[in-house]
């Protein structure tokens, strides 16, 4: 699996560069999200929403909830708790100052803590979630087989991930926006340079659609499917235990 990092000439690992990264853009990151992806990242997280609000789960993670909307947006659900948990305390604070405003903070905790090595025991969580977060993991697998750890038997798993478009004309619009405009927005509205950089080309080389299904099933997740959205700039993979 490709080891690109966010900094090309540090010595830091992966995992190191990506929390240094989130750290720097949290206070970005929600204004550009919105632009970079034209709003229709808050459809995605809705549609991630639904599917989890069919297995009617108590106990709900969101891996990689940085500043928190999908903690939030699952709120709507009649989950009990959900848990938030991120590598990022940048990111974590902006999505706790959100939560307190909304009056959820009784409802979603949110945890400082490593995807790859998680703080909870076997078999605690109904659903789990990760929104463009498994691109960022230092090893994908460790971390996958992490959550199957923590997912109860015949619990959901749903990830949401940048993807490629596959079909003319659309790929190569997908390609000039990824190479050119994005890291141009990035330049232009955050403080870091290299951290859109890295999101595009990250997402460029990131295995999806039936790439990630098998991933998905060689680490033991059942039930795979996906489905790509948006002329496929996004996917949802829905699995479980
Ligand atoms: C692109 S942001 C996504 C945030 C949020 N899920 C959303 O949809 O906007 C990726 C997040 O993954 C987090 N992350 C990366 N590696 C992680 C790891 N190993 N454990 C926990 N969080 C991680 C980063 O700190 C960052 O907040």
């Amino acid at each position: 699996m490709s080891k690109i990092k966010p900094y090309k000439d540090s010595d830091l690992s992966k995992k190191e560069q990506v929390t240094k990264m989130f750290d720097t853009i949290s206070g970005d990151y929600d204004g550009l999200n919105r632009v970079i992806s034209f709003g229709i990242d808050i459809k995605w997280r809705k549609k991630v929403v639904n599917l989890v609000a069919t297995q009617q789960p108590k106990m709900v993670l969101d891996i990689a909830t940085g500043t928190g909307d999908l903690a939030i947006a699952l709120a709507d659900t009649n989950a009990e708790k959900i848990v938030g948990l991120d590598i990022s305390s940048g990111m974590l604070e902006i999505g706790k100052q959100k939560i307190n405003k909304k009056g959820l903070s009784t409802k979603i905790d949110m945890v400082l803590a490593d995807s790859e090595n998680m703080p909870f025991e076997d078999n605690t969580f109904d659903a789990i979630t990760v929104a463009f977060g498994v691109r960022n993991f230092e090893n994908l697998k460790n971390g996958l087989t992490e959550i199957l750890r923590v997912l109860k038997p015949g619990g959901i798993f749903v990830i949401l991930e940048t993807s490629v478009p596959t079909k003319t004309p659309f790929k190569q619009g997908y390609n000039f926006y990824s190479k050119h405009v994005l890291p141009l927005i990035g330049r232009i509205f955050s403080k870091d340079r290299s951290a859109y950089q890295y999101l595009s080309e990250s997402a460029s080389v990131f295995p999806y659609g039936e790439a990630l299904n098998n991933i998905l099933r060689e680490i033991g997740f059942i039930n795979v499917e996906d489905f790509p959205q948006t002329l496929g700039v996004a996917t949802i993979y829905k699995s479980s235990k």
